[in-house]
């Protein structure tokens, strides 16, 4: 099958994980005789750098004639004193708003091999299979009015606006999604919110309430986000998908990298708008970048997910994933995951390059 895929490595490690997964996507094509294209492009602080812009009109041309955009990560500490509308996070808000993605799937899973190396405790994690469906492109994102008075500030006031936002519409659309994941998964549903404080998530909760006759097989309960965080951490295998808004999933699916031990291995899919955006879950992280200890496999997983949900590979989505875990049962580690690993760490390219001879193996040429 043809594949024209968008590269958007961006800053910080996102250029060292991104080139891990476009080498995998690529053995994928070779092995399988596939047509995969790749084209590179600027998002980020060294769009910034190179255009002035976060998003250059080329980046968002590019990514619009393609059938899926692989991202890396944006954000550089020499922009922190941009207000949010120049940075290079600013990059990532636009090009997401422009492919319409509104549904961003976070799967977090324990893998066996890694048991050791989350600070929660073996029989915690074993078993633990997340999807997090997390609304993109609306809540406090994206609301208006927003805006900070900054020079007021100066003199001792200041005030600052954001606003969370959302309609029935955005809502119907990402729970479908969520409900319908959940009908081919363990059909258990569990819709965050903060419905006891805010209007926003008496609507969000209204909503899900209301199309659950729809999919009288799926289980839907409801957790307020305050103690759905502790839920998370105490029993992670009594969730299946879980439905937020846009900045609780944020949060949420960062504290779920806890179960595996990193924030490296969780991939992420934004799917339902023109063209679906790939990007792991975790940012640039400056502190260790150019050091070669990043883990790319958050990346790689993540190009599996460009295989099942835009080219309809799912046996080769799964060649990936199996590959991935068999590097780790060989115990094969990134720094991030070497807690209770005795052996020597790998390097972010020695990890993909693993990943690549594990998936040669398997894969029947
Ligand atoms: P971060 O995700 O970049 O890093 C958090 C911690 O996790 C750091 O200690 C980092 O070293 C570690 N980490 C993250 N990914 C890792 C990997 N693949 N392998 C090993 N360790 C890894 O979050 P942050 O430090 O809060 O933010 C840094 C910058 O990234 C900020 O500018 C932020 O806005 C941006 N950011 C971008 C995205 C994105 O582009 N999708 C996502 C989150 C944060
Ligand atoms: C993420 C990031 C982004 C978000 C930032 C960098 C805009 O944290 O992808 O999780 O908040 O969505
Ligand atoms: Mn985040």
């Amino acid at each position: 099958m043809k594949l024209k895929i968008a590269v958007l490595a961006g800053d910080g490690i996102g250029p060292e994980v991104t080139r891990e997964a476009t080498q995998i996507l690529k053995a994928v094509a070779e092995f399988g005789n596939h047509e995969f294209t790749f084209t590179e492009a600027l998002i980020g602080g060294v769009a910034i750098t190179a255009n002035g812009t976060p998003l250059p009109q080329t980046t968002i041309d590019t990514c619009l004639e393609s059938d899926a955009v692989l991202l890396g990560a944006v954000g550089d500490n020499k922009f922190n004193h941009l207000t949010p509308d120049k940075r290079p996070e600013a990059g990532l808000l636009q090009i997401r708003q422009e492919l319409g993605g509104f549904a961003n799937l976070r799967p977090s899973v324990a893998y066996p091999a890694l048991a050791e190396n989350s600070p929660l405790r073996p029989e915690v994690t074993k078993g633990a299979d997340i999807l997090f469906v997390r609304e993109l492109l609306g809540g406090l994102y994206f609301g208006q009015p927003r805006w900070w008075n900054k020079e007021e500030g100066a003199n001792g006031g200041g005030e600052a606006i954001n606003t969370m936002r959302y309609t029935r519409d955005e809502v119907v659309r990402v729970a479908r999604v969520a409900f319908e994941l959940a009908q081919k998964r363990r059909k258990k549903l569990t819709s965050v919110d903060k419905a006891n404080v805010l209007e926003c998530s008496q609507l969000w909760r209204a909503t899900v309430d209301s199309l659950k006759a729809d999919y009288p097989d799926v289980t839907v309960e409801h957790q307020l986000v305050d103690s759905m965080a502790m839920h998370l951490m105490n029993i992670p295998r009594n969730f299946d998908v879980v439905l937020t808004e846009n900045l609780f999933g944020d949060i949420l699916s960062d504290e779920s990298g806890v179960i595996t031990g990193s924030l490296g291995m969780l991939p992420s899919a934004t799917i339902g708008g023109k063209v679906n955006l790939y990007e792991p879950v975790h940012g640039s992280a400056p502190d260790i970048a150019g050091t070669g200890k990043a883990n790319p496999l958050g990346a790689i997983l993540t190009a599996a997910m460009v295989l099942r949900h835009s080219g309809g590979l799912e046996q080769e989505a799964q060649a990936i994933e199996v590959a991935v875990a068999k590097v780790l049962e060989a115990g094969h580690r990134t720094a991030d995951i070497s807690r209770g690993n005795t052996a020597a760490n790998v390097t972010t390219q020695q990890m993909g390059k693993l990943v690549h001879q594990a998936l040669a193996e398997s894969i029947d040429r």
